[in-house]
């Protein structure tokens, strides 16, 4: 039995709920709010980090940084790189090239993407990127994931492997008729499991049979007669919107706004037309020697550094940063950022927008950037 599901039965619910609060309050309190990246290494996929925050998982929370829901993580394509591995997931991914450029394959369609553009994969699609031949690419993918466990809608399959997999430790890899890779094999032993458990690549038929109805759903010509109705037409909408809408969020075409907190550029928020609507993600830029307006809202925050150096205020705690770190700004935090090097920092943020559906979006502002009154 895994350990958080060990003792529960035993205890009274108004027990568990204070010890369990106490026990994660403390835990998130104990971790540091800016990390350093963890590297990338050979997967199964390709070239990718473990995941910074922790994985999608629930049991993997406040193992690393003081975030509930999001999490990230890194992938690289080297010039000439293999083939990446192709899967897909129930929650939808965004991903965002910090350098180079490349292809995007969504469910037989190609999209294009450069430096700063972040693509956005509609749920449940079969992805699979690359690089350019030449300069290839490297990718930073912010997700909210632990959603999708909390909603019982983890699943995810993988349908190829990289040319080149790299095996993690506990598996091995498993082949069938004339040396065809059929999958992989997770060891006896990984994370206390009893028996060996089969990795198989390709469809599970549930979910298939799930997902390929909601993708085929035509437009809606039908009336809507009454409220059932309105959700009948839901699935036809959200069909349709996900054939037509670009996959691809292009910075170059999305504009810079003076705002109170400062200079910012958004990619994706819950009302952009695009096929995610799970996280706010937006550039801030701060000029040199500057600072960020102060703010608070119940949403938690994760900031990739792409430029600068400097340090946070959170809630009157000190957290410096650099170039690549990865700040975590807890719920309910006021923060502020400060720009410590001779350029500018340029910060690539990203927020839950589930906070804002449960009715705990808006921000409360403490104090605006310098530059914004006299823009
Ligand atoms: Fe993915
Ligand atoms: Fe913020």
């Amino acid at each position: 039995m895994l350990e958080p599901w060990g003792e529960a039965q035993k205890v009274a619910d108004q027990l568990k709920r204070f010890v369990y609060q106490w026990q994660e309050d403390s835990l998130a309190r104990s971790l540091p709010h800016v990390l350093e990246q963890l590297p990338m290494k050979p997967t199964v996929m390709g070239m990718d980090s473990p995941h910074q925050t922790g994985d999608h998982v629930c049991y993997d929370m406040l193992t690393r940084g003081p975030l509930y829901c999001m999490t990230s993580h890194f992938t690289r394509v080297a010039p000439n790189a293999p083939v990446r591995g192709m899967h897909r997931h129930i929650g939808a991914p965004t991903l965002f090239a910090i350098t180079g450029k490349g292809w995007e394959w969504n469910d037989g369609e190609t999209y294009n993407f450069e430096t700063f553009d972040l693509l956005i994969v509609p749920p449940y699609t079969m992805h699979q990127h690359g690089g350019d031949k030449e300069i290839g690419c490297a990718i930073y993918v912010p997700e909210t994931g632990r959603i999708g466990h909390l909603l019982g809608l983890m699943w995810r399959e993988q349908h190829k492997l990289s040319e080149k997999p790299t095996f993690p430790q506990g598996t091995e890899p498993m082949y069938g008729d004339e040396g065809k890779l059929l999958g992989y094999r997770i060891k006896k032993g990984v994370l206390g499991i009893t028996k060996d458990i089969e990795v198989l690549l390709g469809p599970e038929p549930n979910r298939e049979a799930t997902f390929q109805a909601r993708r085929k759903a035509g437009g809606w010509a039908a009336p809507v007669e009454n409220t059932y109705d309105r959700y009948v037409k839901m699935l036809h909408e959200e069909a349709d919107f996900c054939r037509k809408v670009d996959h691809v969020a292009h910075e170059a075409k999305n504009p810079w706004e003076w705002t109170r907190q400062g200079r910012l550029k958004w990619m994706v928020h819950p009302d952009t037309e695009t096929a995610t609507n799970h996280a706010w993600i937006y550039f801030h830029e701060i000029p040199a020697g500057s600072r960020s307006g102060k703010h608070r809202h119940v949403s938690e925050e994760l900031v990739l550094v792409l430029e600068g150096r400097g340090y946070d205020i959170h809630d009157g705690e000190r957290w410096e940063w650099e170039q690549g770190d990865l700040i975590c700004i807890p719920s309910m935090t006021v923060h502020q950022h400060f720009n410590l090097g001779d350029g500018q920092a340029l910060l690539f943020n990203s927020m839950p927008s589930v906070y804002a559906a449960l009715g705990l979006g808006g921000i409360e502002q403490f104090e605006d950037a310098p530059e914004y009154p006299e823009r």
